[in-house]
């Protein structure tokens, strides 16, 4: 006999991004209306099958009105992998495997297959439930835009929107006063959002994880706008800059702060140069908000996608977006190592060519 699905869960993990309510939405309208699928929503990440009595049923009345929310309505974490699960024990943190518990959860719900949707955190875990078994398929989104194999991931779109957004606003007030402003970004391991932002809002400065760079070059180009009466400048950084003279910490170790990247390199260009010098950590206002319409269409692609991946029983994939068109490809494939921006790539070179520095050059 020919098993069908006649029951698919919805699960968002990770970080959270503008976008995931409206592939949720995809995702049950298609699953309902083309296929007749019970879809039950899976919350706060894998958290919703190790204690699947909070899971709960998505209707199409629990999708309506969505499109355009932020967040998830799922809920999401990035604390709760199966494999090592945080558990507090006398008062000390053990990591528990609860991952058959998932399967138990899965089949308590009723659940034949799952769509995950998340980033490379997520997706891993998705990827070793595939290869235990699991029926399951993975849909890309964070805004980092660090996934393999897919030209872009849902989110990330909007998280430049933001972000351009907060450079026009910021570019106005540091010319008003003549200061140098260092906008910090996020971007652990990948500067897309850096350098996507710093292009559309035409930053003068752009550091990126990718590209090693020395505060003399910063301020080099600080002076030579100096000598040029351009009395303001605009610089866009990266989270996950390697910050010059700090040594990387081991692998695992704690992340950087929220800011610590622009304060420091703020610090650094007041020593070098006589400006002003501000700072802004737009932080997890990139995460927040309305999808643009962009995010909103792929969301919807890629949902329908997922669904449609199962529907051929083409478990262990991942939804992707290549050369326009949506594609599948391996989960395995799209999330290690994450991707990052090539340095020699042509958008750098075009950046280059705008003016913009990457503070690698003198
Ligand atoms: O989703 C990825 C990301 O946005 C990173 O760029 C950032 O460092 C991280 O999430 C922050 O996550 P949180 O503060 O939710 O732990």
């Amino acid at each position: 006999m020919v098993e069908r699905v006649h029951t698919i869960g919805v699960v968002t993990g990770g970080g959270d991004c503008p976008g995931l309510n409206a592939a949720i939405r995809a995702i049950v309208l298609t699953a309902k209306l083309e296929h007749g699928w019970r879809v039950m929503g899976v919350v706060d990440g894998f958290d919703g099958l190790i204690w699947p009595e909070r899971s709960r049923e998505l209707t199409l009345e629990s999708v309506r009105g969505i499109l355009p929310q932020g967040g998830t309505i799922l809920g999401t974490t990035n604390r709760g992998n199966p494999f090592a699960y945080p558990v507090k024990e006398s008062g000390r943190t053990v990591l528990q495997d609860y991952s058959r518990r998932c399967f138990e959860g899965m089949q308590q719900l009723g659940i034949d297959a799952l769509v995950v949707i998340g980033g490379d955190g997520t997706l891993a875990i998705a990827q070793r439930f595939s290869q235990m078994g699991m029926k399951i398929v993975g849909l890309p989104k964070t805004i980092d835009n660090d996934l393999r194999c897919t030209d872009v991931t849902l989110g990330y779109d909007s998280a430049l929107h933001v972000a351009t957004d907060a450079l026009d606003r910021l570019r106005t007030t540091a010319e008003s006063h003549h200061r140098v402003i260092v906008v910090e970004v996020m971007g652990r391991e990948a500067g897309w959002i850096a350098l996507g932002s710093g292009i559309a809002g035409g930053a003068n400065v752009v550091l990126l994880p990718e590209i090693p760079f020395t505060i003399e070059s910063v301020c080099g180009m600080i002076r030579r706008r100096e000598a040029m009466g351009r009395r303001s400048s605009l610089i866009v950084a990266a989270e996950g800059v390697k910050l010059p003279g700090k040594e990387a910490g081991p692998e695992g170790a704690s992340r950087p702060l929220s800011g610590e990247a622009a304060n420091s390199i703020a610090s650094a260009i007041c020593k070098c140069v006589d400006k002003e010098v501000r700072v802004a950590v737009i932080g997890h206002l990139q995460r927040g908000g309305s999808p643009s319409p962009f995010d909103r269409i792929l969301a919807t692609r890629f949902g329908v996608g997922a669904v449609d991946l199962l529907a051929r029983k083409e478990y262990g994939r991942m939804v992707a977006l290549q050369g326009g068109n949506i594609a599948s490809v391996q989960i395995a494939d799209a999330i290690h190592p994450v991707r990052v921006v090539d340095p020699d790539s042509e958008t750098v070179r075009a950046a280059r060519a705008m003016g913009i520095t990457f503070g690698d050059r003198a």
